[in-house]
């Protein structure tokens, strides 16, 4: 049994002209445990599927399952409720609730769940000492710096021990050795039984997934497991992406040739149907 399953989901913006196809019938299943890197070049469709996954947004078209249960149509309340109890998302993007100490921020989580404020202010300690941030407790989140902002964030996602961790680039702009931290603390996670999918730009960071799934235009183009501390080739692969762009070229051309052959087959065809 799968802990999620994606049965050829899709996913449209826009309409007429405008319209992006940022997943084309993605197939994806993912079990307990798994640590899924998810690469893929800019556009390709990484976020759009964690947001998918995580239950951000709603697909297209197709079937997600999570634990089974078809999750594709749930309204908005109860896809907050999965969420909250299920997930911790871990974004480029942090928002941190700026009138709220750092201690605040972390624990507030836990104030859903409906834990005791002293215990959700010892839980969200022990957490920040875990990062090494003890020491900043009472600071505004104005009064820290990007890479301290993002572990604060990261603290706070991880606090109720999510059983699905959803990151994406959760490295992105963190000096080496806050992203050691940060890439310690998932192999930790991952080490007690959770699964994680990571969404990177660095191939570095692939040393601590199980799994490769690698994107093109909305597509998983590669899905594969990965050894222990295996580096992805990546290089290999955006190769493969640049020779995908020349081929599509290459159709697009013919294409804009065609309409001429066109014509003269409809006439053809017109002169068929006349005769
Ligand atoms: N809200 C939106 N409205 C319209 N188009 C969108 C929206 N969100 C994403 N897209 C389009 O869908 C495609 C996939 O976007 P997505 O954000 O999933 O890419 P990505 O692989 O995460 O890229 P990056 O590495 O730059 O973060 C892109 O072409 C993007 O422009
Ligand atoms: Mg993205």
């Amino acid at each position: 049994m799968s802990l999620i399953k994606l049965d050829s989901i899709s996913k449209v913006y826009g309409f007429g002209d405008a319209t992006t196809i940022a997943l084309d019938e993605v197939n994806l299943e993912i079990d307990k445990g798994e640590f899924i890197a998810v690469m893929g070049a800019s556009g390709s469709g990484k976020s759009t599927l964690l947001n998918i996954i995580g239950l951000l947004d709603r697909c297209s078209q197709g079937k997600y399952y999570l634990n089974e249960r078809d999750v594709s149509r749930l309204r908005s309340r109860k896809r907050a409720k999965i969420r909250r109890d299920n997930f911790g998302f871990i974004f480029q993007s942090f928002n941190l609730i700026g009138t709220m100490t750092v201690l605040e921020n972390v624990s507030l989580p836990l104030a859903y769940k409906g834990i005791l404020k002293i215990n959700r202010y010892k839980k969200a300690s022990t957490m920040l000492q875990k990062i090494g941030l003890q020491n900043r407790e009472y600071y505004l989140p104005h009064q820290l710096s990007g890479g301290q902002i993002q572990r604060v964030a990261i603290a706070r996602a991880l606090i109720n021990r999510p059983s699905l961790i959803i990151a994406d680039e959760p490295t992105g702009n963190l000096d080496s050795a806050s992203s050691e931290s940060i890439m310690d603390m998932l192999k930790e996670i991952h080490a007690a039984g959770n699964t994680i999918i990571m969404v990177t730009h660095n191939p570095d960071l692939t040393a601590y997934a199980s799994r490769i799934v690698y994107m093109r235009d909305g597509a998983i183009v590669e899905d594969k497991p990965l050894k222990k501390n295996e580096i992805v080739d990546l290089e290999r692969l955006t190769k493969e992406d640049q020779e995908a762009v020349e081929e599509e070229a290459k159709q697009e051309l013919i294409e804009t040739k065609k309409p001429k052959a066109k014509k003269s087959s409809n006439k053809k065809s017109k002169k068929g149907k006349t005769k």
